[in-house]
């Protein structure tokens, strides 16, 4: 007799959810029943026309051409992490090579030092909404993602006293996303100065995601270490979103100054030299990215703001739906007032079915499911976000009577 039976799979995949991706299963779904899906999902420029600067793609090419194409050291090429350490220090976060590690993207960044942070059962302070990831890598961890507050009527701030309420002698790492996916929001200094004041007093690391810091609407956001280049501060980046190279997975991390985080530092070495590298060729990228021209940066946020803009003002029209103003990168969280009885993913999915718009409920990234949150990725050319904008009214027009 053989076996037949499916092969088990680990208990904690359950816990494992990406919604941003997961909703796509339902995209094809309705595709292959004739109508067109337009992506409003994934925060990848690419798709909608914009480029990746042609001087990386260059740097990349010669490094292949140069004969770079072995594994690098786990933490990286020496010319990418130098270029990394300068801007940190040009950006007052001075940080020296030495804690500067090259990873597959800021993903590889994030569960890299969450590896290094947290065991099965610790905890972990994680913004809702949050970008999901967070929640995945601790659920494969085993360990526990605790909520804190942000607050969609201070348009989407981070709620300091919550945040303090939670902290237990099991928090590893507070979790800060600013610029923020998916609000949008950018947080004030005095935020961002009480957010590290509870870092220190608590001992418990920060774990500052950046990877937006480029794509403010008003010029580049400061570096949260800059603010203490003493705290207990890692932060995380990559060329993906303000390089336009999302593809390449080709990011960083850097450990604060702060010996504090040294025992961290060597542990995220470790677990680096297990997954050996980063990508090779796509290393180069990094040094040419910072080192070189940037003017690709002013168009883009220039053209990002107006799809803010635009798309503020025709989902506030809308009745029955709210949106707080973005002030940095590519997604809006509006809210809409949904019936008695309906979640936001029921909303979603009959917009997704009725119109073929495909956005992520806000449960995806750990909102109550009625509160009625979805998320909208604005990349796509302003004409074509009128028209979806239209649909979107339509539409809730007839959900909502
Ligand atoms: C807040 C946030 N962090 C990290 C990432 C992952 O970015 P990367 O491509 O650098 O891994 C994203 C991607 O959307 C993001 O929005």
């Amino acid at each position: 007799m053989l076996m037949q039976a499916p092969v088990r799979v680990a208990a904690r995949i359950h816990g494992f959810t990406y919604a941003i991706r997961n909703v796509v299963a339902e995209a094809r779904k309705v595709e292959a029943a004739g109508t067109t899906v337009r992506y409003l999902n994934i925060g990848d420029p690419i798709p909608f026309g914009f480029h990746t600067p042609p001087h990386l793609i260059e740097a990349v090419e010669r490094a292949m051409r140069d004969g770079h194409n072995g594994y690098t050291p786990s933490v990286g090429v020496t010319p990418a992490r130098e270029a990394v350490a300068a801007e940190y220090e040009h950006r007052g976060m001075p940080v020296g090579v030495d804690r500067v590690i090259l990873t597959a993207g800021t993903s590889e960044g994030i569960e890299l030092a969450l590896g290094a942070l947290a065991d099965a059962g610790d905890e972990v302070l994680v913004p809702t909404p949050t970008y999901p990831l967070y929640t995945a890598v601790l659920a494969k961890l085993g360990a526990k993602a605790v909520f804190y507050r942000t607050d969609h009527e201070k348009h989407w701030q981070p709620d300091i006293d919550d945040i303090a309420a939670k902290i237990t002698p099991l928090t590893r790492a507070i979790v800060i996303i600013d610029p923020n996916n998916p609000t949008g929001a950018i947080y004030p200094d005095a935020t961002r100065r009480a957010l590290i004041n509870l870092a220190e007093r608590s001992g418990v690391p920060i774990l500052a995601d950046e990877v937006y810091g480029d794509l403010a609407f008003e010029g580049p956001s400061p570096l949260l270490g800059s603010l203490a280049p003493d705290a207990p501060i890692l932060s995380f980046s990559s060329l993906s979103k303000a390089y336009v190279a999302p593809g390449w997975r080709a990011g960083w991390l850097t450990v604060g100054r702060s010996p504090m985080l040294d025992d961290v530092l060597a542990a995220i070495k470790k677990l680096a030299d297990g997954r050996l590298c980063s990508t090779g060729p796509m290393q180069y990228a990094i040094h040419a990215a910072l080192t070189g021209d940037r003017s690709h940066q002013q168009t883009f946020v220039r053209e990002l703001a107006l799809r803010s803009r635009l798309t503020v003002d025709r989902l506030n029209q809308i009745p029955g739906i709210s949106c707080v103003a973005p002030r940095a990168a590519f997604y809006a969280m509006p809210k809409v007032e949904l019936p008695a009885g309906k979640t936001d993913e029921d909303y979603v999915l009959a917009l997704l079915r009725a119109t073929g718009i495909l956005c992520v409920y806000g449960s995806g990234f750990g909102l109550p499911t009625e509160q009625g949150f979805f998320r909208v990725v604005f990349l796509a050319q302003p004409d074509v976000l009128s028209t979806i904008y239209d649909d979107i009214a339509t539409f809730t027009a007839g959900y909502l009577v």
